[in-house]
């Protein structure tokens, strides 16, 4: 993130009301491809504006950013692309930690991050303790995540947790499967976005997304900047949100 003031705490209550927002990121190949560039062209495009972004939304009072960056179905791509991608990410995190940590943010992952490369998982886990104890928003990236993956640990660990006699299985409620899951302390999700115009939320934050406000535009992500952000924001205000009441 560029050299940026500190939080603006007069905008601790926005008017949009949104506190969580998630990303699908997606078109950046097709985003290269419309310029003749190879796709990794449009993944490092896809970096610049995840850092716009993740200034936009300081800027526009979010509590929590989450970024969809690389999905455990993101293996079947060729190993060129993997390679580019991880290389992307560690860039990203050596690069931009320091103003990300200079201005608050603290910076999460969900997924099952641990199974990437070991010295890129060194390099999370201290990005993550150092930025913890900072009280500006979350930016949490899902690597190697999956709804899906995500619910089945929280299953085993409730199931093992059942097994040893510390739950009653008649007790489980929702409440524990939010503790269980990666996101058990981030602000309920509000808007989740996809860019490039594909309507679907390929496995991402499933559970969350219960009764989050779904956003989709055709712009392709490395198109997404700030007023694009607060486009959607707008929309989101206009929602009139029932959570199943009248
Ligand atoms: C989807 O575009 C995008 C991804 C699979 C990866 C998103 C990654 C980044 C934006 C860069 C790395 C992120 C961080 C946080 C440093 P696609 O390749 O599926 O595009 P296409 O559908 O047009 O081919």
């Amino acid at each position: 993130m560029a050299s940026q003031a500190q939080p603006d705490l007069t905008n601790a209550s926005p008017a949009h009301g949104a506190r969580h927002v998630a990303i699908i990121m997606d078109g950046n190949g097709r985003w290269a491809k419309k310029r003749l560039l190879p796709r990794i062209a449009g993944h490092r495009a896809g970096v610049e504006a995840v850092r716009r972004v993740a200034r936009a939304a300081r800027d526009l009072g979010l509590e929590c950013l989450t970024l969809y960056a690389f999905s455990s179905e993101n293996w079947k791509r060729p190993a060129n692309e993997i390679a580019d991608l991880m290389g992307l990410l560690r860039h990203f995190i050596q690069a931009d930690l320091d103003e990300f940590h200079a201005n608050g943010v603290r910076l999460r992952v969900i997924g099952d991050y641990r199974a990437l490369e070991p010295s890129l998982v060194d390099l999370i886990e201290r990005a993550v303790t150092r930025t913890a104890a900072n009280s500006g928003p979350i930016i949490a990236i899902a690597l190697n995540y999956g709804a899906q993956d995500e619910m089945l640990r929280a299953a085993r660990h409730l199931a093992e947790k059942a097994a040893a006699g510390r739950i009653d299985p008649n007790e489980i409620g929702v409440e524990h499967i939010d503790a269980a899951l990666d996101t058990a302390d981030l602000p309920p999700l509000d808007l989740l976005i996809r860019t490039s115009g594909e309507q679907r939320l390929s496995n991402f934050m499933l559970w969350q997304a219960a009764y989050a406000e779904l956003y989709f535009t055709d712009m392709l992500w490395p198109d997404f900047d700030e007023r694009a952000l607060a486009k959607a924001l707008d929309a989101f205000r206009m929602r009139d949100r029932r959570f199943g009441g009248l």
